[in-house]
């Protein structure tokens, strides 16, 4: 019999990490049968870089700017992510635009969080567009990345209210809160084998994800 090996994940940042931080602390509770096997920043200065160096991670630094394309960063991503024989890259605040060299390279195997209760508002500022629209809530989804920007297939959505006073800046703490528990639930399940993306979109335990995730609710692990 094959000896058992950690699945190794990578969690790739370009600011604070506080997401980073919630996959540190998963693994360290014994939540994630996993390890955390690099972390990559396209930012020399992220923040998330110090996390990871705390937690005595391997880091990596692949500054975009160093690439004349597109493609050539990823491409440089991709020798990265196998020379760490990668099985699962985790975007965390990860803010590049990905190009099919990396999408197509880990197809099923890649993942992000964005902070909207996705499919509203994929790309920026999700948190003042919501304020603007007048939204009563919103959240955070965790889905598949595909070559459409932030409109993979769905996995998981949690969803927080919007607060008459709220600013950008409180909506974005809150949302983050809600994050930190929604994806590393989101990946255990990845890690357990019951979450696929397949050719008609992402599954959990053999059954369609509906669009937009499944609801987060208390209790949910
Ligand atoms: C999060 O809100 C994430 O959804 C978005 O960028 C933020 C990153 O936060 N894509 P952090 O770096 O994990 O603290």
């Amino acid at each position: 019999m094959k000896p058992k090996v950690t699945p190794r994940l990578a969690v790739l940042i370009s600011g604070d990490g506080t997401n980073l931080q919630a996959f540190i602390d998963a693994c360290a509770r014994g939540e994630l049968a996993a390890q955390i096997g690099v972390v990559i920043s396209n930012n020399p200065q992220a923040a998330g870089l110090q996390r990871a160096k705390d937690a005595g991670l391997t880091v990596r630094t692949v500054d975009h700017r160093d690439f004349a394309t597109r493609e050539k960063f990823d491409e440089a991503l991709v020798n990265e992510l196998c020379a760490f024989s990668i099985d699962l890259v985790i975007l965390a605040g990860f803010m590049r635009i990905l190009t099919p060299v990396l999408v197509r390279a880990f197809v099923g195997r890649l993942v992000n969080i964005h902070p909207s209760l996705l499919p509203l508002y994929p790309g920026m500022h999700t948190h003042q567009r919501a304020l603007d629209a007048g939204d009563a809530e919103t959240g955070a989804t965790v889905h598949f990345v595909t070559q459409e920007l932030d409109g993979g297939p769905a996995v998981l959505q949690g969803r927080v209210p919007i607060l008459p006073n709220d600013t950008a800046q409180s909506l974005a703490a809150r949302v983050l809160v809600k994050e930190h528990v929604l994806y590393p639930i989101a990946v255990r399940w990845y890690l357990q084998g019951r979450l696929h993306l397949t050719d008609k979109g992402a599954t959990l335990d053999g059954s369609a994800i509906p669009a937009g995730g499944v609801q987060y609710t208390t209790g949910l692990s």
